[in-house]
């Protein structure tokens, strides 16, 4: 084959050219993964039952997924067709975006934030607008506010937010939804059990209101890849329009009832987590570590310049945690996942010692 043959391959858009490459470093997991928000402990005992129930005759037929949604509507306390699930929240942020950005629009991100909105704002013809959280890493609620434009046409909001562990208050959220009554609002609640409070009893009241929920983290699915996307009926008719029909699988469809009705467990791991997260804070604090309060499964934690030594001795020791340097604003910073009381206790021994170790701590004291 001629060389000039050979350089023939198709040009992908312009757009898909421009992106960054985004690779979680997922990878050699066998250790205490407090790198990936995930539960760090499994999931209902119910789940397992499930999954040991599927036939092999079950598998050959696609997956029909409106008898789960209208259990897991009902869960939410929502209609059903004003709910959509989908496989993981970043396919629900996918559709989303997909459905309504066009060329000029503005989607408005307040940053840092989730990594996956950036991403799939940049495969569409929109422009993405930052805006930066103080160093407190609090909601930029002012800011935010004053950078809606005609323009803006989605915004994205994680509550509580990632990697800062930071939140919006409701009040905000729905200030925010009247001060952009022409752009969808996305409120991600992928952490929602662990903060406790939700606007997903607005969906259907706030007409430009869409709320999403994921079932990787407190319910301990993510490889099954299981989200729900809520949001007004009018709206949710658009978003299955571009939803693929057979995105969620059917071990996932089969695991969630019984995921969702074994509330015992779903609150021992909360209840576990937030109790863990409370000793850890305190661990943070006597090593002399700066940390952001945070509402969810994780806490950012300042360790300053050493941060790539700092993850990588901590590795070594067992423990993953995610550097997330890299992040807006979130230079030294590495974000540290909360699990159970005992898995907590293990990982402040590691903390303890690398902190030694590096000679990081003593910045609080
Ligand atoms: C804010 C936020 N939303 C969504 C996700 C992804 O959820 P899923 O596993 O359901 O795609 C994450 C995962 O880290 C997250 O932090």
């Amino acid at each position: 084959m001629a060389k000039a043959e050979i350089s023939l391959f198709p040009t992908p858009r312009a757009r898909v050219q421009a992106m960054k490459e985004y690779h979680p470093p997922l990878g050699s997991r066998d250790a205490l993964r407090l790198d990936f928000n995930e539960n760090t402990h499994a999931c209902s005992p119910k789940v397992r039952e499930a999954l040991s129930l599927i036939t092999a005759g079950a598998l050959t037929r696609y997956p029909e997924r409106e008898p789960v949604e209208a259990i897991v509507a009902a869960h939410l306390g929502l209609a059903a067709p004003q709910v959509a699930l989908t496989n993981g929240v970043d396919e629900a942020i996918h559709v989303l975006f997909e459905t309504f950005l066009e060329a000029g629009d503005e989607v408005l991100l307040p940053v840092p934030t989730y990594t996956m909105y950036e991403v799939y704002a940049s495969a569409t013809d929109a422009t993405i607008v930052q805006v930066l959280a103080g160093d407190d890493l609090q909601f930029p609620f002012e800011r935010l506010l004053a950078a809606i434009t005609k323009r803006t046409k989605i915004i994205a909001i994680a509550n509580p937010n990632s990697p800062s562990g930071s939140v919006a208050t409701r009040q905000q959220l729905v200030e925010i939804a009247s001060r952009a009554p022409h752009a969808v609002v996305l409120v991600d609640e992928a952490y929602f059990h662990f903060h406790g409070e939700t606007v997903i009893d607005l969906v259907g009241v706030v007409s430009n209101l869409f709320v999403a929920r994921t079932f990787s983290k407190a319910y301990g699915l993510a490889g099954l890849r299981l989200g729900v996307l809520a949001g007004p009926v009018e709206s949710m008719r658009w978003i299955r329009r571009v939803l693929s029909p057979y995105s969620v699988n059917s071990l996932a469809l089969a695991c969630l009832p019984p995921a969702i009705q074994d509330a015992a467990y779903l609150d021992w791991y909360v209840g576990e987590v937030v109790a863990a997260r409370t000793e850890f804070e305190a661990a943070l604090d006597v090593a002399g570590l700066r940390r952001w309060p945070s509402q969810a499964n994780f806490i950012l934690v300042d360790v300053g310049s050493q941060h790539g030594e700092f993850v990588r001795l901590t590795r070594a020791s067992g423990v993953l945690v995610r550097d997330r340097s890299s992040d807006p604003g979130c230079d030294g910073r590495v974000r540290i996942t909360i699990g159970t009381r005992e898995q907590m206790r293990q990982a402040v021994v590691v903390l303890n010692e690398t902190v030694a170790a590096l000679n990081v701590g003593g910045k609080m004291q």
